[in-house]
């Protein structure tokens, strides 16, 4: 599981899964700098003695909650692109869940838009803001249906995984992060098993999940976000939640395919944000690699920036919007 999480969210900031292979395969073709290495082992008998330096370096701990606002409210405005409604909602939500001390149920987020426009980008920094480890955390658990859940035989051997999953990590640590990634390929078995632990139970024979966070992502919706950026007539950074808002809704309640929908998630009000990824411009893929290669101690490169963008897939070719 560890490899998967690595190849899908890698080390990257924006847009991994479609232009990280492409960027790392252009950088490999100029002079590599070396990576400075930091020298750990000699420090390490005199942390042993402060909790803290322990459970950071070498033993993860369960944060109760190390969330700084500030922090986060940065990350996204640094590494985020061309997703102001999404950062707004992410940023609100997170922020509220994680002041709250004494929240009635679990977090359940529900991410839309096409593949490429951040939705697993953003699940990374909400980990990272959390749990120190990130993706890497053992309190961060990322499910994929199609690989973590591909046979329909093994239905049930899945429902009880998850039950055990769910509960084994919630009870040694309550601030875990559950992602479940291409939501609309999921089983509607596995779905009504996630659905009490996102319910407003006290807690479920003995175990409260209220402090942990559920994220689901998919592309139900994509194509009806994609329309309103098109057709509403204004410009993409105008447009309010309440533009997209009544489409995605109908869209998602009424869409025959997206299995996820028929769920009562919806129906019994579990899902507490719906966030609206939209698709992404020319210019916003090309932020996407300058702030790439300063991550990477590269020089920012404004040609290669553009190469790389243009190298990506636009539509409509003359709005040069990617998804
Ligand atoms: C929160 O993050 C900000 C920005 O990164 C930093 O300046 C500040 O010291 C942090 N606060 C705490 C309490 O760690
Ligand atoms: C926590 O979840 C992982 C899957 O992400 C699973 O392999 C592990 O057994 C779970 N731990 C417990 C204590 O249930």
């Amino acid at each position: 599981m560890a490899g998967a999480r690595r190849s899908l969210l890698g080390s990257w900031l924006c847009l991994g899964v479609l232009l990280g292979p492409l960027l790392s395969a252009v950088l490999a073709l100029e002079p590599i700098t070396t990576a400075v290495a930091i020298a750990a082992v000699s420090a390490l008998t005199g942390y042993l003695s402060y909790p803290r330096f322990y459970c950071g370096r070498l033993v993860e701990c369960c944060e109760e909650n190390a969330y700084n606002s500030t922090a986060f409210q940065e990350d996204l405005g640094n590494k985020l692109f061309g997703q102001h409604l999404a950062h707004d909602v992410i940023f609100r939500a997170i922020t509220g869940f994680m002041n709250n001390e004494n929240p009635k149920k679990p977090l359940a987020l529900s991410l839309h838009g096409w593949t490429g426009t951040g939705k697993n980008f953003v699940s990374k920094l909400i980990a990272e803001n959390i749990q120190e480890k990130g993706m890497n955390s053992k309190y961060v658990h990322l499910f994929v249906s199609t690989m973590h859940f591909p046979h329909n035989n093994l239905i049930h051997l899945y429902k009880d995984q998850i039950q055990s999953w769910i509960r084994g990590n919630v009870s040694s640590c309550p601030r875990s992060i559950f992602i479940f990634d291409e939501m609309d390929k999921l089983h509607q078995g596995l779905i009504d098993t996630i659905k009490p632990f996102l319910d407003y139970y006290e807690q479920i024979d003995g175990v409260s999940y209220r402090k942990a966070i559920f994220i689901f992502l998919s592309n139900a919706g994509g194509d009806v976000i994609n329309k309103v950026v098109l057709e509403s007539g204004k410009r993409r950074e105008d447009l309010e939640l309440q533009d997209l808002e009544p489409v995605l809704s109908v869209q998602l309640f009424n869409n025959k395919d997206s299995g996820f929908w028929h769920s009562s998630l919806i129906d019994k009000n579990l899902i507490d944000f719906y966030v609206p990824f939209l698709p992404l411009e020319h210019r916003h893929v090309k932020q996407c690699v300058m702030a790439e290669l300063r991550h990477r101690g590269k020089m920012p490169n404004e040609e290669l920036a553009s190469r790389l963008a243009n190298e990506m897939t636009y539509f409509p070719k003359n709005t040069r919007m990617f998804f």
